[in-house]
């Protein structure tokens, strides 16, 4: 019996800032962004949009109803949660129609958690090869306006369907994780928005990358020939093309080296589009990988490096499934392309804005474009959630 990802489905916001937008209001050269980090626009939420409504939205667009039947573990990986109490997976579960009878908790270790999900599902279904585990990695990254990190903000979640005889990608029994105590990045209960030591947050990324990888290749006797593709971690992917250029041994087959760099390429078509979704990056860029590689093959390995902030980065691979293409969309793109552009002044209004409470904690909001799911107003400290009309 093979374990795996069965169905990856995809959500973001319907609003949008252009890096052009950016560029010109903070007086940088365009080519900071596109060029310096790989980045040409961010998904922008509005205050009726968070990290619930997107992962009920990503999970929405692939579960049947047989699914839903099926499903018995829902797992929410953020950090940028609505709740220090109440996981998100809870409100997931009931947007979603789940059967009762789940087990949903919300996991948390920065960028990373979407992956320790994942472990956790395979775990859940190797001892339960009928049921299924669903595990959405879904973010919302706010840095402040004007902020070092602002060009790499974006919003979105990932969801996947870990199951039995998978039609996407069979998990490999590999993982090699690591883990440093570091303040590269961090959020305190107390702000809004996180701390980040910048170039310090990159110069890790990029050593446990290379440590993490050096420990892959002693434990599995690996070579970077034995992988189809590498899908990374994308805070935004410049970054994360440096990382594969640091595991790229001198010598390598110039033919090799196009063919991964072409891989590259096709796995960061969605996030230079998106931005940083944190939990749910890694993720974005393997589906963005499969839907955009033209030469990709089932039996094909795929490596893939998660790095969360603090620190916890963690290597391991994939193997695709036969029919896998079936299982994808070709039209994602235009999707994007949907999405309404904002003025930098609409931007810094609808992404900041906050809930203004009432004293008996009631929040009413107006009203916005989202996905399938929107936040509708807030009663008592609760949270009201609703299922658009026309979906
Ligand atoms: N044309 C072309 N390139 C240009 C340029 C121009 N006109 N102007 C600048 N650049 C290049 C720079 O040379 C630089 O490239 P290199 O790194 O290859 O030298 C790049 O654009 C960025 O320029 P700066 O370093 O000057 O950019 P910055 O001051 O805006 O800071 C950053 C970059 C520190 C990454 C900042 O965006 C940031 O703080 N981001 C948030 C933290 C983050 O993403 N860290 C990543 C690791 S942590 C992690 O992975 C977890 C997570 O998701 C947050």
């Amino acid at each position: 019996m093979t374990i795996g990802i069965d169905k990856i489905g995809f959500a973001t916001s319907q609003y949008v800032l252009k890096l052009e937008e950016l560029a010109q209001a903070r007086g940088q050269k365009i080519e900071k962004y596109t060029t310096g980090l790989m980045l040409d626009a961010l998904s922008i939420t509005p205050i009726t949009e968070d990290i619930v409504t997107l992962a009920a939205s990503a999970a929405q667009t692939i579960l049947t109803d047989d699914d839903k039947a099926a499903i018995d573990m829902v797992i929410v990986a953020t950090e940028s949660g609505i709740d220090q109490s109440k996981a998100a997976s809870v409100y997931v579960h009931q947007l979603l129609g789940i059967q009762p009878f789940a087990r949903s908790v919300e996991m948390k270790e920065a960028c990373y958690a979407g992956t320790a999900g994942l472990n956790y599902a395979k775990l859940h279904v190797e001892k339960n090869p009928d049921r299924k585990a669903l595990v959405i990695a879904s973010d919302i990254a706010k840095y402040g306006i004007a902020s070092a990190g602002e060009a790499t903000q974006g919003a979105g979640a990932v969801a996947m369907l870990v199951t039995s005889n998978p039609r996407i990608a069979t998990f490999s029994d590999d993982n090699v994780a690591q883990t440093r105590d570091i303040y590269d990045f961090w959020r305190p209960n107390y702000s809004t928005t996180p701390f980040v030591d910048g170039i310090y947050s990159t110069k890790q990324y990029l050593d446990s990358l290379k440590t993490t990888w050096a420990e892959y290749q002693k434990r599995h006797q690996a070579n970077l020939e034995d992988f189809a593709a590498f899908c990374f971690h994308l805070p935004y992917p410049k970054l994360a093309l440096k990382g594969l250029k640091k595991i790229m041994p001198k010598g390598l087959d110039e033919s090799f080296k196009s063919h991964l760099t072409n891989h590259f390429e096709a796995s960061i078509q969605y996030s230079r589009k998106v931005g940083n979704i944190y939990t749910g990056s890694l993720y974005l860029g393997l589906l963005s990988l499969l839907e955009n590689s033209q030469t990709l093959q089932a039996g094909d390995k795929i490596g893939l490096f998660s790095y969360g902030s603090g620190a916890v980065s963690e290597i391991f691979s994939l193997y695709l499934v036969d029919g896998f293409k079936e299982m994808l969309r070709s039209d994602r793109a235009a999707d994007l392309e949907k999405r309404s552009a904002l003025s930098i002044g609409a931007y810094e209004k609808l992404f900041y804005e906050e809930a203004n409470l009432t004293e008996e904690g009631n929040a009413k909001f107006d009203t916005y474009d989202t996905g399938t799911f929107a936040l509708e107003h807030i009663q008592n400290h609760q949270r009201i959630y609703v299922r658009k009309e026309h979906d």
